[in-house]
């Protein structure tokens, strides 16, 4: 029998950014290496998870005993989700679009004398708040990601209660995170209080949210 503390669950993690596109060779995406959702996915296999890591377009392998779906656009990252469920953990580590463009041109578009293009945008749809709301699949535990360069707490504690989620990994990007190995970590929860860690590697982190999970599951 598989003693791992997370033995028999399953888990959905988001990773990576999302790329949309404008025509067939140009888009729009977001600065994300996918590692520390790529960390998070191998540290819950470690524990004993099922693994479903929906991935954006990276630079990474996929980690080992983890079944890996690459998607590219925030719509085809909301299916794969969704066909991934039931689950009893979410992890939204994913760096999503906003926006996409509507109206995607078939063919190339030109530089022309007339001057640039405008692109037209609308609102993509946010996956994290749709994984969280009340229904039989949500998953018991949804736990979501808070990038930001100021106010971390009131921004990741308002996160929080509108997206719907349990959990938030609050990140402050004003240091060097986007594509290094370390990174500063605040774990916002809604029923206990926060958490900071000490900027560490995001294998460590990963290791602790992981831990934390586990945790989690056993009380
Ligand atoms: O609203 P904001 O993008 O700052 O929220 C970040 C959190 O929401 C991350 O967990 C991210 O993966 C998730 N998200 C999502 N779908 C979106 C936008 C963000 O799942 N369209």
């Amino acid at each position: 029998p598989d003693g791992r503390p997370l033995a028999g669950r399953r888990a959905v993690v988001t990773a990576g950014p999302t790329f949309e596109p404008i025509d067939p060779v140009r888009g729009l995406t977001n600065r994300s290496s996918g590692k520390q959702g790529y960390a998070i996915a191998q540290a819950l296999a470690d524990l004993g998870a099922r693994v479903t890591l929906i991935s954006g377009p990276v630079a990474l392998s996929a980690p080992i005993g983890v079944d890996r779906v690459p998607v590219e656009t925030a719509r085809e990252m909301k299916a794969a989700v969704e066909a991934a469920l039931p689950a009893d953990i979410a992890v939204m580590s994913a760096a999503v679009a906003d926006w996409r463009v509507d109206g995607v041109a078939s063919g190339k578009l030109k530089k022309a004398p007339g001057g640039p293009p405008s692109l037209a945008l609308i609102e993509n749809p946010d996956i994290l708040a749709s994984v969280s709301a009340p229904g039989k699949s949500r998953p018991k535990l949804v736990i979501g990601f808070a990038a930001e360069t100021s106010d971390l707490e009131a921004n990741a504690r308002a996160k929080l209660s509108r997206k719907g989620c349990d959990w938030i990994v609050g990140n402050d990007v004003s240091d060097d995170v986007f594509g290094a190995d370390g990174n500063t970590v605040t774990l916002f929860t809604r029923d206990a209080g926060d958490e900071s860690w000490p900027r560490q590697s995001k294998t460590e982190v990963a290791r602790k949210l992981a831990a934390r999970i586990a945790d989690h599951f056993k009380a």
